[in-house]
């Protein structure tokens, strides 16, 4: 479970403060899906990181299974596995032995390794991928790359920033199925995506962040019901303009 409680993030650059998060709270549980959800810019990536540690709130309270990311990240670091959608993989490697490297680097027993690869390779449906130099593989599969290496450790906390967002729909489905069948496992995961569509699909619960602010958090059916629609995308831009009204 991931408790976000009255976080805000600001980047300072020398003339300015921007402030990219303001006062968000939100809770994702275990066995659902968490969806993020907005346009460029809203925030998310950095709500994500901060989650994932590699972020400090400037204040806010934010855990994962009760565990502080500020004074007890090593731990939460252990529980999760974080996809950015910024880093991409490349390079002569393969798959195969990108996995055995950071399995290493994660100090995994050898056959723990061996194993998760082939349940991952196999879950995703990339094993004939496994031994092509990552460069020339295709977008698709190279995510599917990025996924195993994020899961290689087993976490029970998933957290996918957009990860569909390069994908074709052959690839965003079998990401959509992989993160289904890890909602089923009973994780946690909470992934960001500003394609509304495919989160509709997805998510049981959703925050919708626009501008930094989370214009309204809960499970998606009712959100949807409570605001007289069947679709994210009208919620979104009736939350957008309710807030333009309304400020
Ligand atoms: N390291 C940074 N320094 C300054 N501004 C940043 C930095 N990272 C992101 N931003 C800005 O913060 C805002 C929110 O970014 P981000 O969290 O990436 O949003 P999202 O993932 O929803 O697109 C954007 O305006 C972005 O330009
Ligand atoms: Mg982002």
């Amino acid at each position: 479970m991931i408790e976000v409680k009255n976080l805000s993030k600001s980047y300072k650059s020398h003339k300015s403060i921007k402030r990219v998060v303001q006062d968000i709270s939100f809770t994702a549980h275990d066995g659902q899906v968490f969806g993020l959800l907005g346009p460029n810019g809203a925030g998310k990536t950095t709500t994500l990181r901060t989650i994932a540690t590699l972020l400090q709130p400037d204040s806010g309270i934010v855990t994962v299974d009760g565990l502080d990311v500020v004074t007890q990240s090593r731990a939460v670091r252990d529980r999760i596995g974080f996809l950015t959608g910024e880093m991409r993989l490349t390079g002569q490697l393969t798959g195969r032995e990108l996995l055995r490297f950071f399995g290493q680097l994660d100090h995994m027993a050898k056959d723990r390794v061996e194993r998760r690869m082939q349940e991952l390779a196999n879950d995703l449906e990339m094993t004939q991928y496994l031994d092509t130099p990552i460069a020339k593989l295709s977008s698709g599969v190279t995510q599917k790359v990025s996924i195993a290496v994020s899961l290689l450790h087993e976490p029970h906390v998933i957290i996918f920033d957009e990860p569909t967002s390069n994908l074709d729909v052959m690839a965003t489905k079998i990401v959509s199925d992989f993160i289904r069948a890890a909602k089923k496992a009973g994780k946690c995961v909470v992934l960001s995506t500003h394609i509304l569509s495919d989160a509709q699909r997805l998510c049981d619960r959703v925050g919708i962040m626009h501008e930094g602010k989370l214009l309204c958090e809960g499970p998606l059916q009712q959100l949807l019901q409570e605001h007289g629609t069947h679709d994210l995308e009208e919620l979104f831009f009736r939350l957008v303009q309710e807030g333009r009204e309304h400020p």
